[in-house]
């Protein structure tokens, strides 16, 4: 995680910068730090302290002009959160400042090896890289100092150096963690996401692994780490300001929960042309032709899977598997004889998804991306990639990609089918559910009523399960409320045993066939003391149910039944008056393992 930019050109660094780093707080907001360069006395300041970068802008409000800068927010993993450990880190000279995206797995072996007699300003394995380039600069040229440096490092980065004694240029490179060049008429940006270069560069290339750059205000040259040149390849920023923004609504979240209509009807617009589905064939064979799918995700993009599963297993008849990512890379299950891997991630980023792209790669296994980030590395590497079209997600709870997700895997699942019922129709009254819904949503006075204690469970069956899956993690990310999400069978097995007084239990409700049994489980509950309270689709309602949905086709009762729990999280925090958008702990491009 974290966020990296730079930028040399020939407007003010500091802008660039601290507005980009602003749009990539969502990769971690422990602490920020900037380095611009001070004419007057020729050297490179570095402000940096714990907290967010709004605290960042603040601090540099009277720093001088400088057309080159770096900077950086960060998502703690060595050591812990406070202003030695932010970065940007300097050698021991101070003549190179470095500001670092990953995590350096042989910092310490590189310490004892090379470093043993320097003096180490803060516990993070950055600094390593600031003190070795400085080291290897003393015999060799600074480009291959660098070079040298990045040949040593194990495990992850995206890097940006500075060079006191040369301050016309930034050095970037790239091993695992994301990093992004921007091209404009002011100048060139270097950044972690595309966002961040968004109103600053016309034109993006997105790194490979194992480049390296050397940026001038008018020139950027890339190379490999043996120092031979490589090609740049330039497309169009498409992306404008109105999406990286809130707009009207007090968050981010709540704007993304919101915009979930237009993104299944952006979803159809992009894969279906009249009636003709725009998959390439070639991916829609790839399937058809697995005897076994191993669906690999983290987080809420694995709540997606869990439905895809139901998906595909219902309309076309294939078996599917759901792996969590982190658990998939190092102990894979027994694999069937032709099998496809489908990894579904918001950001591509993720990198315990990573981990298990480069092994599948390695051993000459066919994979699926479905990303929201056509640019990220989980697109460019796996063998077929597809779009989400959510637009940038930037709170840090999930919401919109969810929906996307499940939207995009029902598109694949339908067209492998018999088709049994008109897709485009049915998602486009899913589209309508959600809106009507959120025109008359009562959810705050019910979550004030209800959401009273220090802990929830959600309880559903079927569909509805995997649904309360979402809503807990939904709920416990964003309000710290502990809350669990059950098989509405299964609670009476072990967890009715935590049912007190009061204790908010949520039924999620949308298949008839289903619906008495989730009934009688909340009576036994209620009779154990618990406040409880309905999510139900139409057709299942009964009087004296709070929450009523309208019907939707009944394999996409999750694009609707999952948006009142969203709103529920979101006003269990709301009412906490925590931080919505950028909630504690959390980062939403988790790119460590
Ligand atoms: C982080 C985020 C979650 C997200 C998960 C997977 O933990 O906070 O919201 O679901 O990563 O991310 P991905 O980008 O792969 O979907």
């Amino acid at each position: 995680m974290c966020g990296i930019v730079g930028f040399i050109g020939h407007k003010n660094a500091k802008d660039v910068v601290l507005n980009g780093l602003t749009r990539l707080e969502y990769r971690g907001y422990d602490s920020a730090g900037l380095s611009l360069y001070n004419q007057r006395y020729q050297i490179f300041d570095v402000y940096k302290d714990e907290g967010r970068v709004a605290k960042l802008v603040e601090s540099t409000k009277h720093a001088d002009f400088s057309t080159i800068g770096i900077g950086h927010t960060r998502w703690a993993t060595h050591g812990k959160v406070n202003k030695e450990n932010s970065h940007p880190h300097y050698s021991q000279t101070r003549r190179f400042i470095v500001v670092h995206n990953g995590v350096i797995e042989n910092y310490q072996e590189l310490k004892d090896q090379y470093l043993h007699n320097h003096v180490f300003q803060s516990e993070t394995d950055t600094e390593v890289i600031a003190q070795l380039i400085e080291t290897f600069s003393q015999t060799l040229h600074v480009e291959n100092a660098i070079t040298t440096t990045l040949k040593l490092l194990h495990g992850s980065y995206a890097l940006l150096v500075l060079d006191s004694n040369d301050p016309e240029k930034i050095y970037a490179a790239k091993y695992k963690s994301p990093l992004i060049l921007g091209v404009g008429s002011d100048g060139i940006t270097i950044a972690s996401d595309l966002m961040a270069l968004v109103g600053y560069s016309s034109d993006y290339h997105a790194l490979d692994d194992k480049t390296f750059i050397v940026a001038r205000k008018d020139d950027v040259r890339l190379f490999n780490l043996d120092h031979q040149p490589l090609d740049l390849h330039l497309k169009k920023i498409e992306l404008d300001d109105a999406v990286t923004t809130k707009g009207e609504y007090a968050h981010y979240m709540l704007k993304e929960i919101h915009e979930q209509p237009s993104v299944i009807r952006r979803i159809l617009t992009n894969y279906y042309d009249k009636d003709i589905v725009q998959i390439k064939p070639e991916i829609l064979s790839a399937i058809k032709d697995a005897d076994r799918l191993y669906i690999l995700a983290a987080g809420t993009s694995m709540h997606a899977g869990l439905i895809g599963k139901q998906l595909f297993e219902k309309l076309c008849e294939i078996p599917v598997e759901v792996h969590i990512a982190s658990e998939f890379a190092y102990q894979k299950p027994l694999l069937s004889k032709k099998p496809l891997f489908i990894l579904v991630t918001q950001s591509g980023e993720t990198a315990d998804l990573r981990a298990c792209l480069v092994d599948l790669n390695e051993r000459g296994f066919e994979t699926l991306t479905i990303t929201n980030v056509p640019t990220s590395t989980l697109a460019r590497e796996a063998t077929y990639s597809i779009e989400l079209f959510a637009g940038p997600e930037i709170a840090v709870a999930s919401t919109k990609a969810y929906v996307a997700q499940v939207s995009v895997l029902t598109i694949l699942a339908y067209e492998l089918s018999q088709k049994p019922f008109d897709l485009h129709t049915e998602l486009s009254k899913a589209a309508i559910s959600i809106e009507n819904f959120l025109a008359s949503e009562n959810i705050r006075e019910i979550v004030r009523h209800y959401l009273t204690r220090r802990n929830a469970f959600f309880i559903g069956r079927g569909l509805d399960y995997f649904i309360g899956l979402e809503a807990a993690l939904k709920l416990k990310e964003i309000s710290y409320i502990q809350t669990e999400g059950f098989a509405a069978g299964e609670l009476k097995h072990g967890t009715i045993a935590l049912i007190e007084d009061s204790t908010p239990v949520i039924a999620l409700i949308s298949d008839p066939k289903m619906s008495p049994n989730t009934r009688s489980n909340l009576k036994e509950v209620q009779a154990r003391g618990a406040k409880t309270f309905k999510i139900v689709l139409e057709s299942c309602k009964i009087e004296g149910d709070e929450v009523i949905i309208d019907d939707v086709y009944s394999l996409l009762t999750p694009l609707v039944m999952v948006v009142p729990t969203q709103l529920i999280a979101y006003y269990a925090a709301l009412e906490r008056a925590y931080d919505i958008d950028k909630p504690r702990n959390l980062a939403k491009s988790v790119t460590v393992e």
